[in-house]
């Protein structure tokens, strides 16, 4: 009873009136900032690090509950940071036309919100496929993608849609206008992905770099072009397997956003640790202002290193990331163990301060969750 155009399985159930619904992360390449001013941006699906929904039908005028990021109650309740999420579930019921359905709602994240990861996109795919899963309901990958957006509109007001297609896309996009290209990547490289325990606000970023832009337009356009220049032509790095050109464009990267003032202190130490232990480059991602740092790393070892030097910096989670998609392959199967997920950014306990909390990995969680949405 899959529902989307992507493969899904279903780690468990598969009972009518029960759904669950897959996304993953995604990290911004290159171009964030200057993206919005219309130049083009590289943005990565992160496979490994997934969003999983369950939803659970409890019959007409039923009970409709959320158990998301640390709050567990009745959805009409939930705090206002759960509007798109809210509008996600709404959109859902409206398109399998059950609109009086009640639903019981888990979801369970790899990674952190609030980290420019996707966060938003990624839960509010997942609990889309999920209520159309329980419904029965089949929907194509443009049918997706427009729902999901309508309630990305709700967290973002104006999404470019970019997050809605890499958090459930295979492939890594060269996005322009509006227009979104795949962009194949002809040799092994791993991104490893820190996050800074800093929760950014995307927002603020965007409105700082908006009024540097209207006071010092001099100053501040050929920087944003620059940005622009260096995303077209990372995507052709990643054809051409130019690792080392690539890095250098992440390195230039970071300079120019620091230089636009979104980066943050311990975000330029998470950097320089990735730099001093071999990276090709190194630079924030996503709106910055804290968030997550990625790094480029010509293979698994190394990036493994480098993983291991961004925690001993004082990175909470880091992990690492195949970008070539046949070294996504061998990652996603279940059989190889590889750099395997040591946290959990789930549901259980009180909503954390800084905008995600964790619990340990353990099947135990997995189970307890299952539990309650037995339950
Ligand atoms: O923080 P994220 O992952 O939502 O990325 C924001 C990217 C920006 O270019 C800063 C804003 C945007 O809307 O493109």
């Amino acid at each position: 009873m899959a529902t989307t155009a992507t493969t899904q399985t279903r780690p468990r159930g598969g009972e009518p009136g029960r759904g669950y619904g897959e996304t993953w992360a995604k990290a911004i390449l290159m171009g964030e900032h200057s993206v919005v001013y219309g130049y083009p941006a590289v943005a990565v699906p992160l496979k490994t690090l997934k969003m999983r929904a369950w939803a659970s039908s409890t019959g007409r005028s039923g009970r409709n509950t959320l158990r998301a990021l640390g709050y567990y109650g009745p959805m009409l309740q939930a705090p206002a940071q759960f509007g798109g999420l809210m509008r996600a579930i709404q959109v859902a019921k409206d398109f399998a036309g059950c609109c009086e359905c009640g639903f019981d709602i888990i979801t369970r994240s790899d990674f952190p919100a609030g980290r420019g990861l996707g966060s938003s996109a990624a839960a509010s795919g997942a609990v889309i496929r999920a209520v159309l899963d329980a419904c029965g309901i089949k929907a194509g990958a443009a049918q997706l993608a427009a729902l999901t957006n309508e309630a990305e509109t709700v967290t973002h007001g104006h999404p470019s849609g970019l997050d809605t297609v890499t958090t459930s896309g295979q492939h890594p996009v060269l996005f322009t206008h509006g227009d979104m290209r795949r962009v194949s990547v002809n040799t092994p490289a791993y991104l490893v992905i820190a996050d800074s325990g800093v929760a950014g606000s995307t927002k603020e970023a965007v409105d700082g770099v908006r009024g540097q832009y209207e006071h010092d337009r001099l100053r501040v356009a050929p920087i944003l072009k620059d940005l622009g220049a260096l995303a077209q032509q990372s995507a052709e790095d990643l054809k051409q397997g130019g690792l080392d050109s690539l890095g250098l464009r992440m390195d230039a990267a970071h300079r120019l956003l620091s230089e636009l003032h979104v980066s943050h202190p311990i975000v330029d130490a998470l950097v320089r640790a990735a730099r001093s232990r071999g990276a090709l480059g190194a630079k924030l991602t996503g709106g910055g202002l804290g968030g997550c740092i990625i790094a480029l790393a010509p293979d698994v070892l190394s990036a493994q290193r480098i993983r291991h030097a961004l925690l001993a910096a004082g990175a909470p989670s880091a992990w690492v990331h195949p970008l070539n998609q046949l070294d996504v392959e061998v990652a996603n199967d279940a059989s190889v163990e590889f750099d395997r997920i040591p946290e959990r950014y789930d549901c259980a306990g009180p909503l954390p301060s800084a905008g995600a909390c964790f619990v340990a990995g353990t099947d135990a969680d997995a189970d307890a969750i299952d539990a309650a949405f037995r339950g």
